[in-house]
This record gives C-alpha cells, structure tokens and sequence, in this order.
C-alpha cells in the first residue's frame, strides 16, 4: 500500500520551484571535478564528505556549502552538475524546474559572472530540448554580504535578461532581514526580472511581511514561520502568494526537530498555496520526489494531498499560460488514469 503510494510520488507531474544549483552537488561529483582541476578536499573520500553532512543550524550547512563550491570552476563543471541534477529531477517526475544559482559565491572566487550562466543554461536547454523538461533560471543575491555587492551583482545580470528570469535572496537570513534589499529589489523588478525571497526559514514571520512588502516577491521561499503570525497566514491565503516548502531541508537544519511535527500539509489544508520542494537535496539526504516520499511516512500525505502540492507547483511556477494548461492537463490526466495504467497498481 504504502509502496504504491510511493511509486505514485515519484511518478506524479510536478515542478520544482526551490533548488538551489550549487546544493546538487554530489560528494562524488565534487570529487571528480577536484581530480579535474588538481585540488584536495579537506574529506578523503566521498564518503567521509558525505558523513560530514550532519548540521546544526542554517550556518552550519552554508560553510560547508559554499567550500564545497571551489570545485566548480569551468563552463564544463556547472553543465556537469546541472545535468546531473536534471536527470535526477527527471526521474523524480520534475517537468518543469526553476533553478536558483549564487553568482557572488562564484565572482568572488574569481569566477567571471558568465562561467556559471553559460554552463547552467547549456545544459537547462538540452534538457528541454531531449525531455521536454522546461526551466527558468533565478538569481540569488546573498543576504549576508552588502547591498553594493547585490546592485553590482544585477548589473552583470542585465545583459544576459533573457537568460535569467528572476531574483531571489538567499544565505545567512537571522539579522539579515529583507528590508536591506529593498532598494537592489526595486530596480530589478523595473529590469523586469521576478522576484522571489527565502524568509521565515529560521527568521521570524515579520520577515516574510518585509518580503512582501518591501520586496514585492511573487513567492516565499520557505516561509514556514508564517504561522507565528495568523493574519499573515490569512493574508498569504487571501493573495494566494505560494510558499516553496522544503521538508528535508528543515529537518536537516533543525528548523523542526522531527517531520512529524512540520506544518507543511496544516498550512496546505490551510488553503495556501503550499509547494514541496528540495532545496539542496546533495545535502539534505533526498530530491524532490523523497521529499513527498518523506512526508507520507512521517505525516500521512496521501495521494489527494500529493496532487494538490502538484497542482500548486505547476500554478505557482513561472509559467506562461499556455505552457501552464498543459502541465495542469498532463497532471489531471495523470491523477485521474486507472491505477494500473499509470504507474503498476498504486492505488488499492
Ligand atoms: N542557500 C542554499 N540553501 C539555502 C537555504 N536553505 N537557506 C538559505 N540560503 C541557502
Ligand atoms: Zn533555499
């Protein structure tokens, strides 16, 4: 029973709206990319990487991510990484990925601001091109560094609009609120990029008013914490502004000290637009599809629950209308298909 009901999760038409590029990064893959540039890991073996993924706090996981970025250092490696994250997403039903890169974490490292873009991008369109798997590209301005660094950071965005679709905000958020993007944000709305923002991860709910307010996003990234504040709560139901919800993750980051206790599927029968999401899922133990997997067994999501996280993907996505209809049509066909037809007797 519950085996068929898994077969479904991973079967099921969804998008993934919250994943973070430089998070795919396997402990394998970061070491080939290390023999192919002559580097040493401070792990001796991937395994010993991987056992290292053991975190206490949002902070925690962001140093060893952002070491882990040293590895990628040529157009070649972001294509790499990104198509093996898209295989994984395929396999995962992912048809349609909106995909977040950090560019300061690069440029800093001295990594000109197109190396990343052109590798990333090369391999979105293959995978549009062979799968059908459709993409939008969104970049992070880093929170924990100066507002100077974000307006530099859009500056080298402009050239390249048609190629990255929106802004986000990512990185250390306590003592970091959105209020000190407000203006970065502003001037890339009018540059027509979309905006996002993580808020209410581990800062509090008044951050997430800030990103709407001050920020003007079209989706919260996170915003569990929504909940310490219930006008806001009604507020995200009343504007239907979506939350990409990353159940893993949270576990991994101590935002909830057990999945049973995550109020992904409250906030969801709520009536929010609630999506399920990765996040980082090289770190946090799962992709997008053992994100749903996770939540059945710790909170019974059933299969109603699942094709309405789907549907709210598909809707919350960035998405022009036509390409929505479809998604939702090849969704509902799906949801409503007899058991044996769609995915080998799931549903007894
Ligand atoms: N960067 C990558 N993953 C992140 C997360 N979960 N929160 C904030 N910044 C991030
Ligand atoms: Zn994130």
């Amino acid at each position: 029973m519950g085996e068929d009901l898994d077969a479904f999760l991973r079967a099921l038409p969804k998008a993934e709206l919250h994943l973070h590029i430089e998070g795919t990064l396997e402990p394998e893959l970061a070491f080939e990319l290390a023999r192919r540039h002559g580097v040493r890991l401070a792990y001796p073996d991937a395994a010993a990487l991987r056992a290292a993924y053991d975190f206490d706090d949002l902070q925690s996981f962001l140093d060893l991510y952002y070491a882990g970025t040293a590895v990628l250092r040529t157009e070649q490696d972001f294509y790499d990484l990104t198509w093996a994250y898209l295989g994984r997403a395929r396999a995962d039903g992912v048809r349609h990925v909106e995909v977040f890169f950090d560019p300061q974490t690069h440029t800093e490292r001295g990594v000109p601001f197109e190396v990343p873009l052109d590798g990333i991008d090369a391999a979105l369109r293959r995978g549009e091109r062979e799968w059908g798997l459709t993409s939008r590209l969104i970049l992070c301005f880093l929170r924990h560094r100066p507002e100077a660094a974000a307006f530099e950071t859009l500056a080298q965005a402009l050239p390249h609009r048609g190629r990255i679709h929106g802004v986000g905000l990512d990185s250390a958020e306590r003592g970091n609120p959105p209020a000190r993007f407000a203006r970065v944000f502003a001037r890339a709305r009018a540059e027509g990029f979309l905006p996002v923002a993580h808020a209410g991860e581990e800062g509090p709910a008044a951050y997430v008013r800030e990103a709407l307010d001050l920020l003007r996003v079209r989706r919260v990234d996170h915003g569990v914490r929504c909940e310490e504040d219930p006008a806001l709560v009604e507020r995200l139901v009343r504007e239907r502004i979506p939350l990409t919800v990353c159940p893993l993750s949270n576990l991994k980051l101590k935002v909830v000290p057990d999945l049973a206790a995550h109020n992904v599927l409250r906030l969801l029968h709520r009536g929010l637009c609630v999506t399920v999401n990765s996040d980082d899922p090289a770190y946090f133990g799962g992709y997008v599809a053992d994100n749903f997997v996770a939540l059945r067994r710790a909170l019974g999501l059933t299969r109603a629950d699942a094709v309405a996280l789907a549907r709210n993907s598909f809707e919350a996505a960035f998405l022009e209308p036509a390409a929505r209809a479809a998604h939702l049509a090849a969704l509902a066909a799906f949801a409503e298909a007899p058991a044996a037809q769609a995915s080998g007797g799931f549903e007894r």
